[in-house]
């Protein structure tokens, strides 16, 4: 019945791909999700295996909701996995009035428009519930999904399904229906309005179930619900403020989109006003902290969004964030409590990272019982003690900080707190070194403390995210000394199969599936996932996003950081600079970290980077020069877009210079690159070439896809 693989041609293997994609993610909701299969569990493994054997084959074009990949994961949580149209970003934050004025600064600069000239912006209020995205074809709401991490979301169709709220079609404006795109991908919010927030835990202790910490925690406990008929007895609301890939848009500004939404019959929150200046943007920003607890839902802050989408286009997006939108929070709440411990944790580079046990208190409806002291300054400048009692602030998710002191109810006999120098787990030498704030342990490898945090964040949700190996199992398994090194890992089932299955608390089932998820992970880790793992210095998810970006495979990024100009390349990317660089190439400059990826290597594939196909544009991997005036645009403007495209931007030309974009009056670099022979390009030629990157994926800077 199926087609003998090493006929196929590519895209013979990508459709079939595409379908056992789709049919397996049907064939696993029915199954986890209905309890109703729809076909045998031979059939089922046949698909699997058919899918396995195509991806063997076209290792390039296993997908990101590859059924492989999802081994374990919809049958844990039990949602389909839904891959966004576009990816769904986060915002930047701002917390002063004075970070407006230079938000608004930086828009001016980016794009060249003088100070006094109107950039019109829209304001909204932040709500603050869980983002959501919802697909509606010719008209017809078909599914939805959660933000997840950005790139894949949880499928909630049948969940948002029972919001009252969201319209099912969308409402044409005429009779013909002829303002109603092919294809849109709505985003908002989903919160719980605070009335019927109080009505649900009221309910919820009369029936002896868990209360819930806020609207925002109901919000998302009542949408991610395996079964949709929980989330229809939850009254949930929701506000539409965004989109994704939209084919057929009438609109030009945002404003003229949140009408569109009105006709079509989404609830757009009334209070988004226009503003023409930041003074109208701080007057909005203080008429919502004024109204704040009055409205009938949380607010955690507003949001500014340029109105002009050609404009919000031209400003493109920083990593995870558009440059034309930014979030101006609220300040943090803040509350009295007594500290009464401070504790040394060691992480996994070896830093000693002060933490305050505090007695547990309410801060704006979160119990919070630590906080971070960061460093030994810290202590010291706020000369931070056991037994005090001080005030600690919560700003959104971040971890809880202590303020101050209240100095009065300082106890008699408290005495200031003396940082440690030897490492409270290994006993080694902990040191600071020139002007750097942390205290590091000396102990390295010998440090029991680093390889264990070494290890939790190898297979952190992050990382590897190996099901069934979470932070509890890491340790344990670290403790009795089976797992070592991240390879040990991949011996667990050969050396300790037996024991593991005779722990305590383990059974056959539970040791099999930690076995089989290993096993799947080790046919195929995303790139960007992999070089998070390692734990290099600095390199957190966005950076190893666009590292996995910008080299595509595992080999090209190794062989990158053994070159002469390893730091040039990688200061060349856009969000990674001079300190994070020499991280990297430290990293693998050091002989025990080569030898350790040598056997990782051996052990496991590393998938290449998915970007690769899809966004080959004319300016991928070029090396482009700009010199002279641009009239369109300004300098950063233009070397955004490049790197945005793909290309990357030098300040000299060399025989290694692909393009030289020559606005008025270039001087002697335009004189360079004609005497090297080197394509030279105008301002409108360097447009064009934009325009054909972006339909040919790239979107203005839009390269990151998580
Ligand atoms: S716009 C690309 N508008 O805040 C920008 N976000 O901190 C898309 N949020 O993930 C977001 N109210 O969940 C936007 N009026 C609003 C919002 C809003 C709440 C949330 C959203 C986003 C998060 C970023």
């Amino acid at each position: 019945m199926f087609k003998e693989i090493t006929l196929m041609s590519r895209l013979e293997a990508e459709e079939e791909l595409a379908y056992l994609a789709h049919r397996m993610a049907e064939l696993d909701i029915a199954y986890h999700q209905q309890d109703s299969p729809l076909v045998s569990d031979a059939e089922y493994d046949k698909l699997k295996r058919r899918n396995e054997l195509l991806e063997e084959a076209f290792p390039d074009l296993i997908r990101p909701d590859s059924p492989s990949r999802k081994v374990g994961a919809a049958a844990a949580d039990g949602f389909g996995q839904v891959t966004h149209s576009v990816p769904m970003l986060s915002l930047g934050n701002i917390f002063t009035e004075e970070d407006v004025y230079d938000f608004m600064d930086k828009i001016h600069r980016f794009l060249g428009i003088p100070e006094n000239e109107e950039i019109e912006m829209v304001a909204e209020p932040k709500i603050d519930g869980l983002s959501f995205s919802a697909v509606y074809r010719q008209g017809k709401f078909v599914q939805a999904a959660t933000r997840g991490d950005g790139a894949i979301g949880e499928d909630i169709t049948l969940n948002i399904k029972t919001i009252r709220e969201l319209p099912l079609e969308l409402k044409g404006d005429d009779l013909f229906s002829s303002s109603v795109p092919d294809f849109i991908d709505i985003r908002g919010e989903v919160y719980m309005a605070r009335k019927d927030f109080f009505d649900l835990n009221e309910k919820q202790q009369r029936d002896n179930k868990k209360v819930f910490a806020n609207p925002r925690n109901a919000a998302a406990g009542s949408l991610r619900q395996l079964n949709p008929q929980i989330t229809a007895g939850r009254n949930l609301s929701l506000f539409a403020y965004a989109v994704g890939r939209v084919n057929g848009a009438t609109w030009t500004t945002h404003s003229g989109f949140l009408e569109q939404l009105k006709k079509w019959g989404f609830p757009v929150n009334p209070e988004i006003r226009i503003c023409h200046n930041t003074q109208d943007m701080i007057a909005f920003f203080r008429d919502m902290t004024q109204k704040r607890s009055s409205l009938p839902y949380d607010i955690d802050g507003v949001v500014y969004k340029v109105n002009r989408l050609d404009l919000q286009e031209r400003l493109g997006f920083i990593a995870r964030s558009p440059r034309w939108a930014i979030a101006h929070k609220f300040p943090a709440e803040q509350a009295m409590t007594r500290l009464n411990k401070i504790r040394i944790q060691v992480g996994r580079t070896g830093a000693l990272t002060p933490v305050a046990d505090l007695e547990p208190i309410n801060v704006g409806g979160v119990m919070v019982a630590h906080a971070t002291l960061h460093n030994a300054d810290e202590i010291a400048r706020k000369d931070i003690r056991e037994g005090d009692t001080v005030i600690i602030q919560r700003a959104g998710d971040v971890i809880p900080q202590i303020v101050r002191v209240v100095l009065e109810k300082r106890p008699l006999d408290s005495v200031p707190f003396t940082f440690p120098s030897i490492c409270p787990v290994c006993g080694s030498h902990a040191l600071r070194e020139g002007d750097d704030a942390v205290t590091y342990c000396m102990g390295g490898l010998i440090c029991p403390a680093q390889n264990k945090e070494r290890l939790k964040h190898f297979v952190s949700k992050e990382g590897l995210d190996i099901e069934g190996l979470g932070q509890k199992n890491v340790e344990l398994f670290y403790e009795l000394g089976w797992i070592k090194t991240p390879v040990d890992i991949f011996k667990l089932e050969q050396n300790h199969g037996l024991e593991i299955l005779n722990l305590e608390g383990w059974g056959q089932k539970s040791a099999v599936n930690l076995f089989d998820a290993i096993r799947s992970v080790q046919k195929g880790v995303p790139l960007d996932r992999f070089i998070y793992a390692l734990g290099i210095r600095e390199v957190g998810e966005t950076t190893a996003k666009l590292l996995a970006n910008r080299f595509q495979t595992f080999e090209e990024f190794y062989s990158m950081t053994k070159s002469v100009d390893a730091i040039s390349v990688l200061t060349q990317i856009e969000g990674i600079g001079a300190v994070m660089a020499t991280e990297i190439i430290d990293f693998f400059a050091e002989e025990r970290n080569r030898t350790l990826l040598d056997e990782l290597l051996q052990n496991l594939t590393v998938l290449p980077d998915e970007g690769e196909v899809k966004q080959q544009t004319p300016l991928t991997g070029k090396t482009v020069v700009f010199t002279g005036t641009l009239q369109k645009m300004t300098r950063s403007e233009a070397k955004a877009r490049a790197t945005g495209a793909g290309a990357k931007v030098s300040s000299s030309v060399s025989s290694k210079t692909d393009f030289v974009v020559a606005g008025e009056s270039a001087g002697s670099k335009l004189q360079n690159a004609q005497e090297l022979g080197i394509r030279i390009l105008s301002e409108e030629d360097f447009l064009s070439l934009l325009d054909v990157a972006k339909k040919t994926g790239y979107d203005n800077g839009k390269i990151e896809r998580g």
